[in-house]
């Protein structure tokens, strides 16, 4: 397989003209008016939405936009005020967060989750286990429980090995670097051979050494099929890695498109810059340094 990432990009995902909540060609999660409010501010309020199966989408918006909480109602860590939204066609509202994953629709968050005092093995081995009934069958039948837990301790260490942490696999998660510790959850994640991998900021506070890395196990993520979803703040990770680009504004989509594309749109430097619309947006997140114009 080509090693240049940028020759893999999904076209022809939509249909007809790219504009907020334009219809795609093969969707995987669709949402209808999904609205969320905390006191008297509207957090989240998206009319329709699809994001396209077997694609990198960003989904990226200022500070507050109601990214995150976008996440947490379409996966069932919060319930939203109204409407309805559903994953391979299947009705998601009301469902659970842990029955959500089940279903192949997993994410991690924007603080990483680890738990500190499970070492890494132990957390790996957390996001594969099925919480429900099996607990009874397996005081009843021990040795199904040790064949199950031999299965997934084979399945965990494929993984550790695949981001380079296997060698850490006794360690206490909380001895972990920031970026290892989004390394660890991106792996979690994978313990239910997920169909969607929704990632909130996986780069945020990653050191450089590890952000190549992290990237290219976004984009190997796509290559085996799985669909991503993922929230990113750094502009030019999303026009290196994103097949297509949801940008949200206190609560609403306001542009959808391609990345080189969406980002030109006004609504999108509105957006993000008010009046300074000359400035490369990935100066808004302040991860990227400008080099000054002045005297030029
Ligand atoms: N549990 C909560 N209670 C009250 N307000 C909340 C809660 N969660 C989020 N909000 C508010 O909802 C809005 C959307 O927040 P959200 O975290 O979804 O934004 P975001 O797009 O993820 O921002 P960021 O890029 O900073 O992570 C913000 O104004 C935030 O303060
Ligand atoms: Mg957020």
């Amino acid at each position: 397989m080509s090693s240049n990432s940028e020759s893999q990009k999904s076209t022809g995902l939509h249909i007809g003209v790219a504009a907020p909540g334009v219809k795609k060609v093969d969707p995987i999660l669709v949402i209808d008016s999904v609205k969320k409010s905390f006191g008297g501010l509207t957090a989240v309020d998206v009319e329709h939405l699809e994001i396209p199966r077997g694609a990198i989408t960003a989904l990226i918006g200022p500070n507050g936009a109601g990214k995150t909480t976008l996440f947490n109602l379409l996966t069932g860590f919060d319930n939203p005020d109204t409407g309805a939204w559903s994953f391979e066609g299947k009705q998601l509202a009301g469902i659970s967060s842990f029955k959500v994953a089940k279903m192949g629709q997993v994410r991690t968050f924007q603080l990483t989750k680890a738990l500190s005092l499970l070492t890494v093995l132990e957390n790996m081995k957390l996001g594969a286990k099925n919480q429900t009934g099996e607990k009874l069958l397996n005081s009843l039948f021990p040795f199904l429980w040790r064949k199950q837990d031999n299965e997934l301790e084979v399945k965990a260490m494929e993984l550790l090995r695949r981001f380079k942490l296997d060698a850490k696999k006794d360690d206490f998660a909380a001895s972990l670097s920031g970026g290892q510790r989004k390394l660890l959850e991106m792996a979690r994640a994978l313990m239910t051979d997920p169909v969607l991998v929704m990632l909130d900021e996986p780069m945020a506070g990653v050191n450089p050494a590890l952000t190549q890395s992290l990237l290219e196990h976004v984009l190997n993520l796509k290559k085996e099929g799985m669909t991503v979803l993922f929230v990113e703040h750094d502009m030019h990770m999303v026009r290196h890695i994103a097949d297509w680009v949801v940008v949200m504004a206190e609560g609403k989509v306001v542009a959808e498109g391609a990345p080189d594309t969406v980002m030109k749109e006004q609504a999108v430097i509105d957006a993000y810059l008010g009046a300074h619309q000359d400035t490369d947006l990935g100066v808004v997140t302040g991860r990227i340094k400008v080099i000054s114009e002045e005297g030029k």
